[in-house]
């Protein structure tokens, strides 16, 4: 009997692949209408997780196509035949070209971030030109609607062929059943039933991701998709440069204010600005080195709820003498990629194209320390990341103690003045402008 049905494997791939293709479909559409987020990127993860394996069991189908012997094909006209058999390429087409098109989506994104399968199996990445990235996404999106075409091309015929052929039982040649009678049986309540449930898997993702800001840790590998969907990620290499023009040398007379409308200086107020450089100019200022131990942290402000992180890499050239200001000079430098939130989903968001993917090294210079009073000081400076350069004011405490020295300071950032947040997340509904930066460390006076 089994030449009137498809083997047993290649039912059950078929239904795996359907259903799988359903999801991926609703998946899909739905993903890329959610406001981002975590549970946007739970959603992508999950994309991939589930095209990747579309993918391997696509493949596997058709090895099996090859090898196992199909039933002889059901009597129809010429044109029918002819049209079932485009539809059934078509199909195939959409079976694999889906996924790899969206697999060179996501290896031609401008930021290549590393996939993860399911959060657990690393997934390498095709060795494709970016240039390829706009077609991809073209061709994702059209083979998705082509697909979605011919599984209703495909439903209808199988249903038409069905009950127009009387005794043909086309549906039953599909569907688990251990003997062709009891498939024929059994086929119009299994198409009815496959129907349903392919229809619950294509909405399924509606319900799973609701785009809860507090999204599902889910199905989350670490790895967001930089879709390459986000032209407007900024495309400038880090950030030295412009910087250097701006700051004056040590030891210039110091002109220039902190007037930067964004930059707020949070500690100091600005009353009596202090006896700064009063002191002997003959003193020099010594060069400090930063202990281990120190933090560079943040706090976010995400749809109301406080995101702490910190940099786990910054460095910080410092010379400097309470009693040789104007000589005194702090250089820091923080890479932008070791931002870490102690949540790995949303690490890598904040490590892609939106964020700080190609923001480089973050590099504030100062050009002027007063001292407000007391252990009280602001540096004032320019910071540049993302290829933008902005006068900021950091406000700091500084305890000194022979050769030790405790810093505690901060400032508030405006992260769109620099770019941060790109696409969607340029707009503060969901991440305020305003950052919260703090740091603390000690140093000891060089030798
Ligand atoms: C995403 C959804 C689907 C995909 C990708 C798909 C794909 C395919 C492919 C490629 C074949 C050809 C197998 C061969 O190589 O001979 C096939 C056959 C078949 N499919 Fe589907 N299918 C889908 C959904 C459905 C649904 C909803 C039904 C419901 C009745 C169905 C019923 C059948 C039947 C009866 C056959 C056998 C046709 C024959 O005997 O020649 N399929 N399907
Ligand atoms: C298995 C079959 C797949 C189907 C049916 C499918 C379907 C879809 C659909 C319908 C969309 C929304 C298209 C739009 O309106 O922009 C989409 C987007 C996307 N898919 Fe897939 N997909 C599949 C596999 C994959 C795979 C394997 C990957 C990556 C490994 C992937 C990566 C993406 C990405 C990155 C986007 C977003 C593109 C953008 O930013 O517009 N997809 N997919």
């Amino acid at each position: 009997m089994t030449s009137t049905r498809y083997a047993r494997s290649a039912i059950a791939l078929h239904w795996a692949i359907a259903f799988l293709l359903l999801f991926q479909l609703g998946l899909g559409w739905h993903m890329t209408s959610m406001g981002k987020g975590a549970a946007m990127y739970a959603a992508f993860q999950f994309h991939k997780s589930i095209g990747i394996t579309v993918l391997a069991l696509s493949v596997l189908r058709v090895a099996i196509r090859f090898v196992k012997p199909r039933p002889a094909p059901v009597e129809s006209g010429v044109l029918t035949g002819l049209l079932m058999k485009l539809v059934h390429l078509g199909l195939y087409a959409f079976m694999i070209g889906g996924p790899l098109t969206g697999w060179i989506v996501v290896s031609t994104a401008k930021v290549a971030i590393p996939t993860r399968l399911f959060g657990v199996i690393p997934w390498p990445h095709l060795p494709v030109s970016h240039a390829l990235n706009g077609i991809a996404m073209e061709s994702h999106e059209v083979l998705a609607w082509m697909g979605l075409g011919l599984v209703a091309l495909h439903l209808a015929g199988a249903v038409r062929h069905h009950l127009g052929g009387g005794h043909e039982n086309v549906i039953g040649r599909m569907i688990p059943a251990v003997s062709a009678p009891e498939a024929a049986r059994r086929a119009i309540p299994a198409a009815l039933g496959a129907a349903g449930l392919l229809g619950a898997a294509f909405l399924s993702p509606w319900l799973l991701y609701r785009a809860a800001p507090a999204a599902p840790e889910a199905p989350a590998s670490d790895t967001p998709v930089a879709g390459g969907s986000d032209p407007a990620a900024a495309s400038s290499e880090a950030v030295e440069g412009p910087v250097q023009a701006e700051t004056s040398e040590p030891g210039e007379a110091q002109t220039d204010a902190p007037a930067s409308s964004e930059v707020a200086v949070p500690v100091a107020p600005t009353s009596t600005p202090a006896p700064e450089a009063s002191a002997t100019e003959a003193a020099k200022p010594v060069s400090w080195k930063v202990m281990d131990g120190g933090r560079l942290g943040f706090t976010a402000s995400m749809s109301g709820t406080a995101i702490e992180g910190r940099f786990d890499q910054w460095s910080a050239d410092i010379l400097f003498d309470p009693d040789a200001l104007a000589q005194s000079k702090i250089t820091v430098r923080v890479p932008l990629l070791s931002v870490n939130t102690a949540d790995g989903s949303r690490d890598s968001m904040l490590k892609g194209a939106d964020f700080f993917g190609s923001a480089g090294t973050a590099v504030f210079r100062s050009s002027r320390i007063r001292h407000l009073g007391g252990e009280r000081y602001t540096a004032s400076g320019t910071l540049s990341m993302n290829g933008v350069s902005r006068p900021v004011t950091l406000a700091f405490t500084l305890h000194i103690e022979g050769a030790r020295a405790d810093v505690t300071g901060s400032t508030k950032l405006d992260r769109t003045a620099f770019g941060i947040g790109q696409g969607q997340w340029a707009s503060t509904d969901q991440i305020a402008a305003n950052v919260d930066v703090t740091f603390q460390f000690s140093a000891r006076k060089a030798p």
